[in-house]
């Protein structure tokens, strides 16, 4: 990925110097692409520092946690008052915020920089979401927005805000493509117990491509399903071990989230979907002894499904961005960062793996002001309004057939959370009072209350 960084930006009249710890891996650099700019590189440290014009900009793509902090160390001693070190990496925020500070007493400037779109977007424009100080925008900003996606003539990238609020934004980035990948899976799961083929669902995914699903993963969804594995003519989904995989980013999204208390539920069913498909031991134990129904959906009207699974899948996901969006909203708050939400959604459009024709409507909604949650904007809660039946009709048929579809339902569990009158947690504050004399509040009056449970059961107040 740094190497197709450093390409985009020689692509773009950038001179770049490179450094690799791999003196060979930079000399491959240079042999198989320096015809596409200017590369200066050098073998030591030292000598690519002192090949940097000031203030230095050095872009640091090395794997997050230990080996980010050697590079850091590396270099630290060798820099000078207002040089700019930036972390490309999925660093921990937490670590952004700490490594900003002790460089910020040195002088220097740290920009944790979430950066998405993989191999393929950092060669031909990814989105980038910088945090660390503004100062250091104005001497990094125009260089990053130049190599960036760019959707309808504005690039993918903006300042988020102080220390580590670029690598927040991408952590949720990451913990709502969890969710995105999720309810994908849960789509086809679907269709699949409907009978259609692998290669029938991947014509529907194309077809939803071209409306309002319109986005990066449903457009590779399509082509993943498309694949025939050559040695036995069979779909190569079908042969793909049922055991998905992790590196960390979803879990911080909730880990982080349980402590802002924020509630990102479809975020979270997504991260344990993951786990649960891992467990082999708990699914071999489970799948002999436990009895359900045999997945068989039956469809009468074939297109009536699709088109709701479609409206499920529209719903689930709004969820999970309006839930994400939450979580930036909170730790802003929180962290003093003052991150526009309008110009997150605004640099998601392109480049990064969640782009999706949804986030304009999402920016523009943002734009308009004064929003609490995504799920109330007009246009948002329109769509909500016209889809909630099927969206139901579809965890309902999916359930009784014995299909999970943790995240459809759970999406939907959340809808109808908020827009309940009244929840039973009244009940769950009543139980905790009798237990354990935890008060409750009453919507008569003010004040926290208690009742006498094992006494003569009358109401106190505490
Ligand atoms: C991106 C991706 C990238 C990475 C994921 C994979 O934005 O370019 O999110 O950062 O591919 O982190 O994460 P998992 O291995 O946890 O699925």
């Amino acid at each position: 990925m740094g190497s197709n960084l450093a390409r985009n930006l020689a692509r773009h009249g950038h001179t770049v110097a490179l450094h690799n710890r791999s003196w060979v891996k930079t000399q491959v650099l240079v042999e198989e692409h320096g015809s596409e700019g200017t590369f200066v590189p050098s073998e030591s440290t030292a000598d690519f520092v002192a090949s940097l014009e000031r203030p230095r900009r050095i872009i640091v793509m090395v794997k997050a946690g230990g080996p980010t902090d050697a590079v850091i160390d590396e270099l630290v001693p060798l820099l000078e008052e207002g040089d700019i070190v930036v972390d490309g990496g999925n660093a921990h925020f937490e670590d952004t915020r700490r490594r900003e500070a002790s460089l910020r007493e040195k002088g220097l400037h740290f920009v944790g920089t979430g950066i998405s779109g993989g191999e393929v977007g950092a060669l031909e424009g990814p989105s980038i979401m910088p945090g660390g100080s503004r100062k250091s925008y104005a001497a990094l900003g125009p260089i990053l927005e130049s190599i960036a996606a760019q959707v309808d003539g504005e690039p993918c990238c903006a300042w988020m805000g102080p220390d580590g609020a670029g690598h927040f934004v991408k952590m949720v980035h990451n913990g709502i493509e969890y969710a995105d990948m999720q309810f994908i899976a849960e789509a086809y799961d679907v269709l699949s117990a409907a009978r259609l083929t692998a290669g029938e669902i991947a014509d529907v995914f194309r077809e939803w491509n071209t409306g309002e699903l319109d986005s990066f993963l449903i457009e590779i969804t399509a082509d993943v399903l498309s694949q025939v594995d050559a040695a036995t003519g069979r779909p190569l989904v079908e042969l793909i071990t049922d055991a998905a995989e992790q590196k960390g980013t979803g879990r911080w999204t909730v880990q982080t989230a349980l402590e802002l208390g924020v509630p990102v539920s479809t975020i979270a069913e997504s991260v344990f979907a993951r786990s649960a498909s891992g467990d082999s031991a708990v699914r071999d134990a489970a799948r002999g002894t436990l009895t359900g129904p045999n997945r068989a959906v039956s469809v009468h009207d074939r297109r009536q499904l699709i088109d709701d699974v479609r409206d499920a899948l529209w719903s689930s996901k709004v969820v999970a961005y309006a839930q994400g969006l939450d979580q930036i909203r909170k730790a802003s708050e929180e962290f003093g960062w003052d991150v526009d939400i309008a110009t997150v959604a605004r640099i998601w459009r392109g480049g990064c793996i969640i782009r999706a024709r949804l986030l304009a409507q999402i920016s523009d909604e943002y734009a308009a002001g004064g929003l609490r949650t995504l799920l109330v904007a007009p246009s948002i809660a329109k769509g909500l309004a016209g889809r909630q039946d099927p969206w139901r009709r579809v965890v309902a048929l999916a359930t009784t057939a014995g299909v999970p579809v943790p995240g459809f339902s759970s999406a939907l569990g959340y809808y109808d959370t908020v827009r309940a009158e009244r929840l039973p947690a009244a009940l769950v504050q009543g139980l905790r009072d009798n237990f354990g004399a935890h008060t409750y509040g009453r919507i008569d009056r003010a004040g926290a209350f208690h009742t006498l449970w094992s006494g003569d059961r009358s109401e106190v107040e505490a």
